[in-house]
C-alpha cells in the first residue's frame, strides 16, 4: 500500500471540485431551499424574484431556487466549482469573484450563503465588506439569509466524516473546525482518502475561516444598515433563536426606506 500526498492548487475547492457533490450527498439542498423560500415569503417585501447565491459552489441551491421561479445568479471564487454550477444550471448567470468584492447595486430580492460559507470571508474586515456589499446589492425590502456559528460554540475537531464507494474506489472525507480560543481565525482541516486495488492516496489541507461571536456579527450587520432576525438553526421550522445556541440562521433585511 502506498500513501502519496496529492498536489495542491492552493485553493481547496479547486482540488475538491470533482468530488464535491459526492461528499455533499447527505446535504439536504431541497430542505434548505424550501426554508429559504419560506423565509423569503415571510420577510421579504421588495417585490421581485432576483436571487444571488454567495459561495454557490456546484450550484445545488441555484437549481432548486430556479425551479421555484427565481432568476438565479451565483458567485464563487473557484472556477472549477463554477464550471460544475454552469453544467447544472446553464441559465444562471455566474460570477467568478471573491465574497468581499462583488459590486452589484440594488439588484437582488434574496441573497443566500449556505454551509457556513460566509465564514470564508477572512479576516473580519473582509467579512464586513461582504456584508456591506450584500446590503448594497439588495433592493430595499430584500433579504440576506445565511447560517453561522458562534466561535464560543466550536467543538474542536468534532468534524464530520463521510465514506462512500465510487466506481471501484473507496472514498473518505473528513472536515473539522478548530478554534484556538481567541482571535478571528477559525481553522478548517480537510482530509480526503481514496483507496483502489490496494493503492491508497491521502490528501490533506487546511484553510482559514473567520471566527466571531454572534454579538460581533449582529453589530456588523447593524452597522451595514440591516435589520436583523436570528432564527434557530433548524430548516424544518421558522423559530426565533433562543439566545443560547451557537448555531443560527440569520435573516438580515434591507429596510424599505
Ligand atoms: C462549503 S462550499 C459551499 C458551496 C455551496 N454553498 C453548498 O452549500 O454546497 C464553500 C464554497 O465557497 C467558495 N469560496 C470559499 N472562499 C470564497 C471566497 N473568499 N469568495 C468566494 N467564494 C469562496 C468555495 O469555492 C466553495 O465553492
Amino acid at each position: 500500500m502506498t500513501v502519496a500526498p496529492k498536489p495542491r492548487s492552493g485553493n481547496i475547492y479547486a482540488d475538491l471540485a470533482g468530488y464535491y457533490d459526492l461528499f455533499c450527498a447527505e446535504v439536504d439542498y431541497a430542505e434548505q431551499c424550501a426554508f429559504a423560500r419560506r423565509v423569503f415569503n415571510t420577510f421579504a417585501c421588495s417585490g421581485g424574484m432576483d436571487y444571488l447565491d454567495l459561495a454557490c459552489g456546484s450550484g445545488q441551491h441555484l437549481l432548486v431556487m430556479q425551479d421555484y421561479g427565481f432568476a438565479a445568479q451565483g458567485l464563487d471564487n473557484s472556477s472549477e466549482m463554477l464550471a460544475l454550477a454552469a453544467q447544472r444550471c446553464p441559465a444562471a448567470q455566474l460570477h467568478l469573484c471573491d465574497l468581499a468584492a462583488f459590486e452589484q447595486q440594488g439588484s437582488f430580492d434574496l441573497i443566500t450563503c449556505f454551509l457556513y460559507s460566509i465564514h470564508y470571508s477572512h479576516p473580519l474586515a473582509a467579512l464586513e465588506q461582504t456584508l456591506q456589499r450584500s446590503f448594497a446589492a439588495l433592493k430595499p425590502g430584500g433579504i440576506l439569509l445565511f447560517n453561522t456559528v458562534d466561535a464560543r460554540g466550536i467543538q474542536n475537531d468534532a468534524g464530520i466524516s463521510t465514506s462512500l464507494k465510487h466506481d471501484d474506489a473507496q472514498l473518505g472525507f473528513r472536515s473539522a473546525w478548530h478554534y484556538r480560543g481567541e482571535g478571528e481565525v477559525l481553522d478548517l482541516k480537510l482530509e480526503i482518502s481514496r483507496s483502489c486495488n490496494g493503492q491508497s492516496e491521502q490528501w490533506q489541507d487546511a484553510h482559514v475561516m473567520t471566527a466571531l461571536t454572534f454579538s460581533q456579527l449582529q453589530a456588523m450587520l447593524a452597522e451595514a444598515g440591516f435589520v436583523v432576525q436570528m432564527l434557530e438553526h433548524d430548516y424544518s421550522v421558522l423559530q426565533q433563536w433562543n439566545g443560547a445556541s451557537f448555531n443560527a440562521l440569520v435573516v438580515a433585511t434591507k429596510p424599505l426606506a
